[in-house]
């Protein structure tokens, strides 16, 4: 499906909103930690639109860990009718674009351990478990720590 994928600006929040509530029903992002992640990463934070309406977004900072740069995606989501069309998959190789044109060889993230989607979805990215976070989130499930080097 063809999008096109752009950096994320504030009057995008009621459209984020929908599709984060629509996504994550237990542990949604509020608006104020969307503003946080705005102003603390961004270029990063970027949206797919489809004929005008946004369909799914990706927020990635850049975090120093260990003395080196490291790309830590805080949440992606692509709505619901939107889905297996290849959004989620944009959101991130344009991603991994912006992170090696400033110098980031690794990507981490967390995902649930009961989000089977979205562990099949990171593993289709290349990304390979390296530990678990327990409890992590708030419906008390843990995350498993994933992580993909940037050649
Ligand atoms: C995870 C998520 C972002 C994937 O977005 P998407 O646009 O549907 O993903 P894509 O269409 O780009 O999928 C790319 C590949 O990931 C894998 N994949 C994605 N969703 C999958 C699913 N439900 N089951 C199995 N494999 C899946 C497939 O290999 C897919 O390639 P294919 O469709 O050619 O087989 C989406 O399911 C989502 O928003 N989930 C809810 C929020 C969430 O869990 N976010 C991740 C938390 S860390």
């Amino acid at each position: 499906m063809p999008v096109r994928l752009r950096e994320f600006r504030l009057e995008d929040l009621p459209e984020v909103m929908r599709i984060e509530l629509s996504s994550f029903p237990s542990d949604a992002f509020d608006e104020l930690t969307f503003v946080q992640l705005y102003e603390s990463c961004g270029d990063l934070f970027l949206v797919a639109e489809h004929e005008g309406r946004i369909v799914g977004y990706s927020v990635t900072c850049v975090e120093w860990e260990g003395g080196e740069l490291v790309g830590h995606v805080h949440s992606i989501a692509v709505d619901p009718a939107f889905r297996r069309q290849g959004v989620g998959r944009a959101l991130m190789e344009e991603t991994f674009r912006r992170l090696r044109s400033l110098g980031v060889g690794e990507v981490r993230l967390e995902v649930s351990v009961s989000n089977a989607a979205g562990l099949r979805f990171w593993q289709s990215l290349g990304f390979k478990p390296v530990g678990v976070r327990k409890r992590y989130y708030a419906d008390g499930s843990d995350a498993l720590v994933m992580r993909r080097e940037l050649p």
